[in-house]
């Protein structure tokens, strides 16, 4: 038996690997692409934080294109399309399937809560052929993470005491903490939350393992 009912992931960076998008883009561009990544994905994260102190919104895919435009205003708009296309079919982490399947096993519910619109998430869970039973994206509520109104899309889903919220991204995990919830972070070497997740493991599989 799972010691949840719902174990709700964020996407990027948690199961889905963005460093594998150097590859990818790198393909497109002609040229390696692993430079233009980092601050691709930071300028990306920074204007939905932004957003959310304007108190505007813009979905995910314009927030991804914008990012790109601000950190390459060398390429042409053609090129960038390209490559944010590149963010439809993110490879997930080798563990990512089994672990899903694991949970799912245990009898736990897994869900998605993530930044991205509904179009970009799903299309990345099937490319990448994961065991998720709900998705959910911010889109439905205009607001992106860490605001509170992000996280309180969990609660249509499972009580907060039998729901485990997800994330790699140091910055998501203490912002669900920061909301009350339970919190398990995958450490994966990035910054870690400013306040102690409840679990804090190093792998996906881990992840099932004690979940
Ligand atoms: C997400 C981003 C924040 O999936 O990684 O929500």
């Amino acid at each position: 038996m799972a010691a949840y009912q719902l174990v709700a992931f964020d996407l990027y960076g948690t199961l889905l690997d963005i460093a594998t998008l150097a590859g990818k883009l790198s393909a497109v561009l002609g040229r390696d692409a692993t430079p233009l990544l980092g601050p691709w994905r930071k300028a990306q994260l920074e204007r939905t934080w932004e957003l959310n102190r304007m108190g505007t919104y813009e979905p995910f895919d314009r927030v991804t294109a914008w990012a790109l435009a601000r950190v390459a205003p060398d390429l042409d708009e053609a090129m960038r399309a390209r490559l944010a296309a590149a963010w439809l079919t993110l490879p997930a982490y080798p563990d990512a399937a089994a672990a899903l399947a694991t949970l799912r096993a245990a009898g736990a519910r897994t869900a998605i809560l993530s930044n991205g619109t509904r179009a970009m998430i799903e299309s990345a869970l099937a490319a990448a052929n994961l065991p998720i039973d709900v998705v959910r994206s911010v889109d439905e509520v205009g607001v992106y993470k860490p605001d509170p109104r992000a996280y309180a899309m969990l609660d249509d889903m499972a009580p907060a005491a039998a729901t485990l919220f997800v994330s790699s991204n140091g910055w998501d995990a203490e912002g669900a903490k920061r909301n009350g919830r339970t919190v398990a972070w995958i450490d994966r070497g990035g910054p870690a939350p400013g306040i102690d997740p409840d679990h804090r493991v190093r792998s996906l599989a881990e992840l099932a393992g004690i979940v």
